[in-house]
C-alpha cells in the first residue's frame, strides 16, 4: 500500500521546491506530562545546584547525561539541555569557570561542549542536535610523544554570540567567535571568526549572506 505524502488535508501543500515561511502552533503538552517534568526537573536541580558551579532557576539537564569538571560549568536560567549531552572542562585545580551557557539557550540532544580555556554561550542560542564545540587541541607537535599521552592541549577561548543558532552536528574550533543572532548551516565546521547577523555554511564555513544588513561585523553583544 502506499501512503500519500503529505496526508492531504483541505489545503494542498505546496510542490517540492517552494520555500516560504510557516508558523508553529504553541507545543501542547499534557498536564501530567508537565507536572512529572517539572517534579523531575526540581529534584535534579539541586543535585545539579551542589555538582555544578551554577545551575540558575528554571533550568533543566536531561538525562542521559555525562559530566566532567562540573566544578568549572555554570549554567544561566532557563536553560534547556536536552539529553545525550556530555559537558566537559579540564584543568579543575584551578577553580575558573571554563564553560559558561547563558540565559535562555537550548541545547538539542548529543551535544558535546569541551572547555580547556574558556568556551562561553551567549543568553537565547540555540544549537541543534549533535553539535561540538571546543577551544582547544591535542598537541600533536612531537612525534616521540603523541597526543593519546602526552596530555598537552593547544587552547584559544571559544564565544558563541547571543541568541546565534547552530544547525545540526555542527562543529566549532577552537579560538572561534560568533557573532550574535548569526546562523550556522547544517554540517558546517567553523574554524575562523563569524561576524554578527550572517549566515555561514560550509567545510570550512563561510558567511553566505548577511541577515540584518546594518550588522556590526565582527562583533557581539556583552
Ligand atoms: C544555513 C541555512 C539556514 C541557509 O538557508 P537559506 O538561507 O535558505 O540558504 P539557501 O538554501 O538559499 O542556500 C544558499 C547557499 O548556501 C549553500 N548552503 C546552504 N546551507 C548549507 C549548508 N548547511 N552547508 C553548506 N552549504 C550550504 C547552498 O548550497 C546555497 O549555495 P549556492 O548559492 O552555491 O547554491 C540552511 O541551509 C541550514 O543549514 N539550516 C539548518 C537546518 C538545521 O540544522 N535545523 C536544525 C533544527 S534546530
Amino acid at each position: 500500500m502506499t501512503l500519500p505524502h503529505p496526508t492531504p488535508t483541505s489545503e494542498t501543500p505546496p510542490g517540492a521546491g517552494t520555500t516560504r515561511v510557516v508558523e508553529l502552533p504553541p507545543r501542547r503538552v499534557p498536564r501530567w506530562r508537565r507536572l512529572l517534568r517539572r517534579v523531575t526537573a526540581a529534584l535534579r536541580a539541586v543535585w545539579w545546584r551542589h555538582r555544578l558551579a551554577a545551575f540558575g532557576a528554571g533550568s533543566r539537564l536531561e538525562a542521559p547525561e555525562r559530566i566532567y569538571g562540573g566544578a568549572g560549568i555554570a549554567i544561566g536560567r532557563g536553560v534547556h539541555v536536552w539529553r545525550g549531552a556530555r559537558l566537559e572542562t579540564h584543568r579543575p585545580e584551578d577553580d575558573l569557570v571554563r564553560l559558561r551557557i547563558e540565559d535562555g539557550c537550548v541545547i538539542h540532544p548529543h551535544a558535546h561542549i569541551t572547555a580547556a580555556a574558556s568556551v562561553r554561550i551567549d543568553a537565547g542560542a540555540l544549537l541543534a542536535s549533535h553539535v561540538y564545540i571546543t577551544d582547544h587541541d591535542h598537541d600533536a607537535g612531537d612525534e616521540d610523544d603523541p597526543p593519546v599521552s602526552n596530555r598537552r592541549l593547544v587552547v584559544a577561548p571559544t564565544r558563541i554570540g547571543a541568541g546565534a543558532w547552530l544547525g545540526e552536528r555542527v562543529m566549532v574550533l577552537k579560538g572561534v567567535t560568533i557573532g550574535a543572532h548569526s546562523v550556522i548551516g547544517a554540517g558546517s565546521v567553523v574554524t575562523r571568526d563569524v561576524p554578527a547577523g550572517v549566515v555561514a555554511a560550509g567545510v570550512p564555513a563561510r558567511v553566505i549572506r548577511t541577515l540584518r544588513p546594518d550588522a556590526d561585523e565582527g562583533r557581539i553583544a556583552a
